[in-house]
């Protein structure tokens, strides 16, 4: 059994940290609760001591409590500390030492894990004041789950919500549960690759990096240390992982290269299939080309994922691959599964409940091996992730 320290700062969320105590007690773990004042406000003390059947702490200067220096010992009992919902001010408040209140002094004298699911008006979580604290609080090693996207109780829409339990509840067990890869060494190539035809122009495509993304931040969660090789992409990179910045698909191979020896390999990038040979130094005008054409021409990329899986050199034990295929998905996906010896392949559709999958949280994905094939349906990223992750998680377990 973990013991988990909730603290609730004072927003409108603060009622639904009452769903994340049962949770956490359903799962079997023991939870404490510090209220700041204002969550006293939203919420009766009475009502988190009867769910999490301990006494729930407020006041910084309670004198039985305070006798023992409760703030130190609050911490130090706790195996990790959430802080659930994170109002702009609390965490404005841990930016800059600020130790008013018991919840503040706990989190000033904390030495344990911390799990923060801020919640707030969308207008607050994209002022840069909060923006800039929450990068600090990042930068200090903090983990955070959301916000989620929707609409406030305020009713204005936009990010601010805080997490569902369920996800917050995730965060918890992959923080207090065993690393089930720890000493496993990953990495996944995620987005797209650019290749350039002159200074401002370029062939690319429309991946957005979201499902490698997903993959690395889980695996890294699951305690394998992540190696995160993405091409340009306009969505956060995960937190506390290596990342390396690519553009073209020779840097991307050299990336992966360098990342070798490794036990898992995962190949969510888009690859452009060709590089230009005929790349001008200098921007192609118009003016210069007098019959109206212009001439590229177009040379192979290596095969990333196909060179790594067929090296003979620090070969990772799983080589993953993905495929988006428009027509003929799962026999084109076999047989680039065998022509690209790799050990898994995970198969797209482009175009999922009439969207394409660019961009797209969901993923219509199957899962094959030589001599098994999953139809996972229509599922989030997340979930796709997660999927994997578990038969990862099994193959290294020799669970079949
Ligand atoms: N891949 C790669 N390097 C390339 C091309 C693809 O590593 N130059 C990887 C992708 O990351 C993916 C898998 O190979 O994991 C399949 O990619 P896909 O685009 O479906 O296959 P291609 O070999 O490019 O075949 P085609 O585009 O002709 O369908």
């Amino acid at each position: 059994m973990k013991k988990i320290l909730l603290i609730v700062s004072g927003g409108i969320a603060a009622y639904r940290s009452l769903d994340l105590i049962r949770e956490i007690k359903r799962r079997g773990d023991d939870v404490t609760c510090v209220l700041t004042k204002s969550a006293t406000k939203f919420v009766q003390p009475l009502s988190f001591a009867s769910l999490s059947q301990n006494k729930v702490y407020t006041d910084l200067f309670d004198i039985e409590n305070e006798s023992k220096i409760g703030h130190i010992k609050l911490s130090r009992d706790a195996d990790l500390i959430v802080l659930a919902p994170a109002t702009a001010n609390i965490l404005a408040k841990m930016v800059h030492g600020v130790s008013d209140s018991l919840a503040t002094s706990i989190l000033l004298a904390n030495n344990k894990p911390l799990l923060i699911a801020p919640s707030m008006n969308v207008k607050m979580w994209n002022n840069p004041a909060t923006i800039k604290n929450i990068k600090t609080l990042k930068k200090d090693g903090h983990i955070f789950v959301g916000p989620d996207d929707g609409e406030m109780a305020c009713g204005e829409v936009g990010s601010g919500k805080m997490s569902k339990v369920e996800d917050i509840y995730k965060e918890i067990s992959y923080l207090i549960n065993e690393s089930p890869l720890k000493g496993k060494k990953a990495f996944v190539t995620s987005g797209p690759t650019i290749e350039p035809i002159d200074p401002v122009r370029f062939i690319s495509n429309r991946s957005s990096g979201k499902q490698g993304h997903a993959i690395a931040s889980l695996l890294s969660k699951l305690g394998a240390e992540t190696h995160l090789i993405t091409g340009p992409v306009n969505i956060p990179y995960p937190d506390n992982i290596k990342v390396t910045e690519i553009n073209t698909a020779d840097e991307m191979l050299e990336a992966c290269l360098s990342s070798l020896p490794a036990d898992i390999s995962v190949f969510a990038a888009a690859v452009s299939d060709w590089k230009v040979t005929n790349q001008s130094a200098k921007k192609i005008k118009k003016s210069e080309n007098k019959n109206n054409d212009m001439n590229i021409i177009l040379k192979q990329n290596p095969d990333v994922l196909k060179t790594i899986s067929e090296t003979n050199k620090n070969r990772p034990e799983l080589v993953v691959g993905f495929t988006l295929e428009t027509e003929n998905l799962i026999e084109s996906a076999k047989y680039k599964m065998t022509k690209k010896s790799c050990d898994w392949m995970i198969a797209n559709n482009h175009i999922q409940n009439n969207k394409s999958v660019f961009d797209n949280d969901m993923n219509e994905v199957s899962f094959l091996t030589s001599d098994l094939q999953e139809n996972w349906g229509l599922i989030s990223k997340k979930s796709v992730a997660e999927k994997l992750c578990n038969k990862i998680i099994n193959h290294f377990n020799n669970v079949t």
